[in-house]
């Protein structure tokens, strides 16, 4: 007998990484355990990314389905002639992320709706609301950001807020379980001196008390620590909701708050995520990715000036590093000769990462590589960029502080001695985890600088994509700057997969 899906409430979606994950979750007969039925997003590039996944889910198993799929992704045919060959699933799709972008809290009329009609119409059947509200506010980067706008009041930011409409979802599709990502930050946030967290417990247990409407109450777990009574879960140290996504076969430090919400009358316990035997390094997971060149901004771009340019940073960026290293000899920095700045080409298969991990990268993968194009830097910046990753290599993957940077390559920037900008080229060593991707990837990339010191660049929207596990036919919408955005957002979908399996297991 085949099992009933669970229905999924994906809101404050972003690009979909929850989503994904939570989509690829099988049952014991191979069948799809949950189906989204509302994702909720209101920035408009994000909305199209999860349109576009939304329809691929629908027809990959459609003969014919790939075909067409790959036909848009290789820039063949527009999305509008994709959606054509395939009415009855582009009406799906856009139904799913509710025809357009949509703001919890503006547009609730239509939200709620929508939400009111799905759970009417799944009966019974087990229902999953998914996702956290937006963490700017909570932030810990927020927090000092925020901290130097005169006269601001964390109380008056609307988006402390935010989490109120979760809750008010919460009374209203009364899930058998719900999953609330968030930063770090939220743990320690405060509002008139008072730390928050307790009272984002005590409203997630009982969400009616916060909303006045009639709802469940619900018993709020760990996936990584279990309670000592699971019928009544109590956790001493809020860091026991923490999880750190590189012990879970991401390759990526990131570590972020996850709550796992059961309905009261669902008396199952959940299981904690099982922690893998190996932790995977940014090397084993975009060394597979065609070799690209940058490209030089604010003046104009020319490969055979980029490598002149490369070729006489080499010879100063040795001669330095001599200065700080015993040995340089092993230190290849000649440069590649009619390296693109874009790589559409067909890629090698991942042959350095862990088997389940390369079939995830690879399921249905297309024929050409996604959002995988540089962008231009300073020439000032370019030297910047390969010593620092040259000094990665050369130190065994530490990645060197503004205090080690030689005087000739310090910017002009006041603070740079200062320590507060003590990261400010900050190389992903190639043998350890990415450190956290964040949507400031999408500002200047001098965070996230590639480990190759030939290739002077910093990291790709698709390199960054895999650090966070998406999947390599996953399309990221809009301008370069809106994917980068979008995958410094989202929750790792392979990390997700795991916390979805964790959800049948209760509830199927
Ligand atoms: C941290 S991201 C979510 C990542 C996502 N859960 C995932 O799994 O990939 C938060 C998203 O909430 C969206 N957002 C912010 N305020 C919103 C609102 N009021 N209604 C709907 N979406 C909102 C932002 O545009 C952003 O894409």
């Amino acid at each position: 007998m085949k099992t009933k899906q669970a229905l999924v409430i994906d809101l404050f979606a972003g690009p979909g990484g929850l989503g994904e994950g939570f989509s690829s979750v099988q049952d014991e007969n191979g069948n799809p355990f949950f189906k989204i039925g509302i994702s909720v997003e209101k920035e408009a590039s994000a909305h199209k990314t999860l349109t576009t996944r939304a329809f691929y889910r629908k027809i990959k198993g459609l003969t014919g389905g790939l075909v067409g799929y790959n036909e848009y992704l290789q820039g063949t045919l527009t999305q509008q002639q994709l959606f054509d060959l395939y009415p009855e699933q582009a009406k799906e799709a856009t139904m799913e992320t509710l025809y357009s972008p949509r703001a919890l809290g503006d547009d609730n009329e239509i939200i709620h709706e929508r939400i009111t009609e799905l759970v009417k119409l799944h009966g019974n059947g087990p229902k999953v609301v998914i996702g956290g509200p937006p963490c700017q506010a909570y932030s810990l980067a927020g927090r000092s950001r925020n901290a130097g706008i005169k006269g601001y009041k964390a109380e008056d930011d609307h988006r402390n807020f935010l989490y109120k409409e979760y809750l008010k979802v919460l009374s209203i599709a009364q899930p058998d379980v719900f999953v609330m990502e968030n930063v770090r930050g939220i743990l320690s946030a405060k509002i008139d001196g008072t730390v928050m967290f307790p009272s984002i417990l005590e409203d997630l247990q009982d969400p009616g008390q916060a909303t006045k409407i009639e709802s469940a109450k619900y018993r709020v777990h760990s996936l990584v620590v279990s309670a000592d009574d699971p019928n009544n879960p109590v956790y001493h140290d809020s860091k026991d909701f923490l999880i750190k996504a590189e012990e879970y076969g991401v390759p990526q430090a990131r570590h972020r708050v996850i709550l796992l919400g059961v309905r009261e009358d669902i008396k199952n316990v959940p299981s904690t995520l099982h922690r893998s035997d190996e932790q995977v390094s940014v090397r084993q997971a975009i060394d597979d990715l065609p070799k690209l060149r940058s490209g030089f901004s604010k003046r104009t771009d020319d490969p055979k000036d980029w490598e002149k340019t490369v070729s006489k940073n080499s010879k100063q960026i040795k001669a330095l590093l001599k200065n700080q290293f015993n040995e340089v000899s092993c230190l290849d920095l000649k440069p590649f000769k009619n390296l693109p700045r874009s790589a559409d080409q067909p890629i090698e298969p991942l042959k350095k990462v862990p088997k389940k991990l390369a079939e995830w990268y690879r399921n249905n993968a297309p024929i050409c590589v996604l959002n995988h194009e540089t962008r231009g830097h300073m020439e000032s910046d370019l030297l910047r960029y390969a010593y620092s990753a040259a000094y990665t290599e050369l130190s065994g993957g530490i990645s060197p502080k503004s205090r080690d940077f030689p005087e000739e390559l310090a910017p002009k920037h006041e603070n740079w001695k200062s320590g507060s900008h003590a990261d400010r080229f900050r190389t992903q060593a190639a043998n350890k985890s990415a450190t956290t991707v964040t949507s400031h990837i999408s500002k200047d990339g001098h965070y996230f600088i590639h480990y190759d010191p030939k290739q002077c660049r910093s990291l790709t929207v698709r390199e960054a994509a895999r650090l966070q596990t998406f999947p390599d036919n996953y399309l990221f919408e809009g301008n370069r700057t809106q994917q980068y955005v979008q995958v410094g957002n989202a929750v790792p979908p392979y990390l997700a997969q795991q916390i979805g399996m964790v959800v049948m297991g209760l509830i199927k």
